[in-house]
């Protein structure tokens, strides 16, 4: 039986008693589980900052890291906002997680904070953390320069995706016009070859249906096919916020001197401690969204055989040319989907290549590894199987091959 036919029978079923009951019975059950799991995802998940720990090998780097290796606190994504009760306990979370912690480098990979009114926040949780032996050190994200409002999200969206949908009609009648050729299924994998993104694919499935529809006509069916493809969209691209507002980003990079943190803005720096054995190049690049991300500046001074390890905040980078100078890339901003769930995944990467079993964790590309951290906090206050966590990365160097 459909769907369709099941929503048909409702009214007949509803005069039973014992179905009625049933029904009601039922619509209950899932009303209550989906309360729980709403409360689990507003109030438990994202208040439980886990310290995760992690060991990345460097090559060409035998002889430049500590005997025991070179050990980074990870935080990305704070987003603090403050006046909050949930920020509060965050902090308090990775105080007692980090208590008597001993580590080299304390590293921020950006969104400090949503609005400026999270700044002491952002104080209290370095004044929270045991000092690090060798220096603290971020970049920022596109939150730290920018308010973003959701409200328009949607429509904005919706927008979007038809603009797209309406350039991929035109192309593909362009083409048949030139090609003289009415194949629809030709025309999309001719598109799809020619290196389209993972966001296009729907749109060009949706140009097919709407071809295919009995002279235009929209049907139950193209509708509810062109709604799934805009999910798809909409989950494949960066959420297209509104940006309503600036933060004060010098104000920022000012206070978090006084607490020893440096910011790399576009630049690197050597870290030498001999006493320690250590001898690698620490770079930072500016957000990808935000900021004015100048990769060339921020690799342009560090040999190339030399071990780099870059900070950005958006791991859309690893799109520029001459990333793979980098042998370690650390960044945050995805929130590591923030609500996955069982056999769909990340509900959103929001990163325009990421796939979404990359959405966090440890990835490589080529010779370059990178490390994406689900971060610590979230714009819009839910987690689902995306736990917020902090990570000591200790790098060793590489066995030579
Ligand atoms: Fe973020």
């Amino acid at each position: 039986m459909s769907w369709l036919d099941l929503a048909r029978r409702i009214p007949a079923l509803w005069q039973d008693k014992r179905t009625r009951t049933q029904l009601i019975s039922g619509v209950g059950a899932v009303a209550g589980i989906g309360a729980m799991v709403a409360s689990y995802a507003f109030l438990r998940e994202p208040l439980h900052v886990r310290l995760d720990r992690l060991t990345i090998h460097l090559p060409n780097a035998a002889g430049n890291l500590p005997p025991n290796g070179l050990r980074l606190l990870h935080l990305s994504d704070t987003h603090f906002r403050g006046a909050n009760w949930r920020e509060q306990a965050k902090i308090e979370c990775i105080r007692k997680a980090c208590a008597n912690l001993e580590y080299d480098l304390l590293i921020h990979t950006g969104d400090f904070l949503h609005h400026d009114s999270g700044l002491p926040n952002v104080l209290t949780l370095l004044d929270a953390l045991p000092a690090p032996r060798l220096g603290s050190y971020g970049v920022f994200g596109n939150h730290d320069y920018s308010l973003y409002s959701h409200s328009e999200m949607l429509p904005r969206a919706w927008a979007r995706f038809q603009a797209m949908h309406q350039e991929t009609v035109c192309s593909e009648e362009a083409l048949s016009g030139s090609m003289n050729v009415h194949d629809s299924t030709h025309t999309q994998s001719s598109v799809n070859g020619s290196g389209a993104t993972r966001a296009t694919t729907p749109a060009l499935t949706s140009t097919r249906s709407r071809q295919n529809g009995s002279n235009g006509r929209v049907t139950a069916l193209t509708r509810a096919r062109t709604l799934y493809e805009f999910g798809y969209y909409c989950a494949n691209v960066p959420l297209d916020l509104k940006r309503t507002g600036r933060n004060d980003v010098n104000a920022l990079e000012a206070a978090l001197a006084t607490h020893q943190v440096q910011i790399l803005h576009n630049r690197s720096i050597r870290l030498t401690h001999p006493e320690v054995g250590l001898d690698i190049y620490l770079a930072g690049v500016d957000d990808v969204v935000e900021g004015t991300p100048e990769l060339h500046h921020a690799l342009g001074e560090i040999p190339h055989d030399a071990p780099t390890i870059l900070l950005s905040h958006n791991p859309d980078i690893l799109l520029e040319p001459g990333i793979e100078q980098a042998d370690l890339i650390l960044s945050g901003h995805t929130h590591g989907g923030q609500i996955v769930l069982p056999l769909l995944g990340a509900a959103h990467t929001q990163s325009s290549h990421l796939p979404r079993k990359e959405v966090s964790g440890y990835l490589r590309r080529g010779k370059t590894q990178v490390y994406i951290t689900r971060g610590v906090g979230e714009g819009i206050p839910l987690r689902l199987g995306a736990a917020p966590q902090i990570t000591l990365i200790t790098v060793l160097p590489a066995a030579k091959s």
